[in-house]
């Protein structure tokens, strides 16, 4: 059995600092916003060189208090990807927003640039990019339009914690940066948890009264918030893995370029822009015979998934946006070839191997 994520292997390797920190905390009895969730928070900012990091309760909320904090509300639009998991586009529904879907790049499935202009009415207020399976979207490009138009830019980097554009950290290009560190994610703690980054210090502050019922303390409320603190726990427990994580992301590279070495000739897989530096939250192949890989893979209990399978304009849930197929045509053909590969830092060459053998088996017999 080969399966998509291990998270075992990788706690085997700090399981004794692991369960140091937990204990402390536990000796402490400070279970929500203590030492652990400052350190935390300051690593952040010191690791993409911003001025603030506030720590939520998950990626979810990370992206609730930044489309709130900068004053998203009800009826205004804002841009983002059709090819997404769904909590980037429950985040603009929850502030009364309207998601506008614009097409996808073929190569990096991240929101195509080039169309972005002409989805923007009077109503636009700010374009929500999500950086996919680790691989940055255009950054560069996308900055010029929101600049040149006025339009605030929220980056979802829930997939993408440690990618770069020529060096420079995703998070970092918009007003604000959202993370998960949903235990699969490649920075992930032992429950739910997220953050938000920025070098906006107003804003910083907006998110930090926000996550805290829109109050400061001493049960003064300025703003209807969240409860939406990151404890103390996760945050021990991401301070360790925060250490690590430029080693985690170039294991997870070395065994995409060994899969890239494999499967080049049997499947599409995932490209690199020059300039870009993938993190390889997923490595995802691409083919027209997609679904046959997948069973092939699946019958021999090789973890195989399809993220995502259904674009997000042509979901039940968001019928009443009026979207019909058609609308998005790269991301529907996408999200019919799509396949996710096991991939993390402590998959082994010979689980590689076999994950390769199988998937030349179900082509050559399919
Ligand atoms: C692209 C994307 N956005 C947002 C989220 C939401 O993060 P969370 O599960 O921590 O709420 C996830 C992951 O789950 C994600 O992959």
């Amino acid at each position: 059995m080969i399966p998509m994520v291990d998270l075992k292997r990788q706690y085997v390797q700090i399981k004794d600092e692991v369960l140091k920190v937990i204990n402390q905390v536990f000796e402490s009895s400070r279970y929500v916003l203590g030492p652990h969730v400052q350190a935390f928070e300051r690593a952040l900012t010191e690791f993409h060189g911003v001025s603030d990091a506030v720590g939520v309760a998950s990626g979810t909320d990370a992206l609730n208090l930044a489309l709130k904090a900068i004053g998203i509300k009800r009826d205004d639009e804002v841009i983002t990807t059709p090819f997404t998991f769904f909590a980037t586009v429950e985040a603009i529904l929850y502030q009364g927003a309207r998601p506008v879907f614009v097409d996808i790049e073929p190569e990096t499935y991240n929101i195509n640039a080039e169309l972005i202009e002409s989805a923007i009415t009077p109503r636009t207020k700010a374009i929500l990019v999500v950086h996919l399976f680790g691989h940055p979207a255009d950054m560069p490009r996308i900055m010029e339009i929101a600049r040149k138009l006025n339009l605030y830019v929220i980056e979802d980097c829930a997939q993408a914690f440690g990618a770069t554009i020529n060096g420079r950290p995703v998070g970092t290009f918009g007003e604000i940066g959202c993370f998960s560190f949903y235990p699969s994610k490649n920075l992930g703690a032992c429950g739910d948890g997220g953050a938000v980054i920025t070098a906006k210090p107003e804003l910083a502050e907006r998110v930090r009264m926000l996550r805290n019922h829109g109050s400061r303390g001493s049960y003064i409320h300025e703003s209807i918030g969240l409860n939406s603190r990151l404890d103390e726990l996760q945050a021990a427990v991401l301070n360790i893995k925060l250490k690590h994580i430029r080693r985690y992301n170039e294991e997870r590279r070395k065994r995409a370029f060994y899969y890239n070495q494999r499967l080049s000739g049997l499947v599409k897989c995932p490209v690199e822009k020059q300039g870009y530096h993938h993190v390889y939250h997923q490595y995802t192949i691409s083919s027209p015979r997609r679904d046959r890989i997948k069973e092939h893979l699946n019958s021999k209990e090789i973890g195989a998934v399809v993220y995502y399978p259904l674009p997000l304009h042509l979901q039940k849930a968001l019928e009443f946006l009026g979207y019909s197929e058609g609308d998005m045509p790269v991301a529907e053909r996408v999200s019919s070839e799509v396949l996710s590969l096991p991939m993390f830092p402590e998959l082994t060459e010979e689980e590689q191997n076999i994950v390769c053998d199988s998937i030349e088996e179900a082509l050559k017999n399919g």
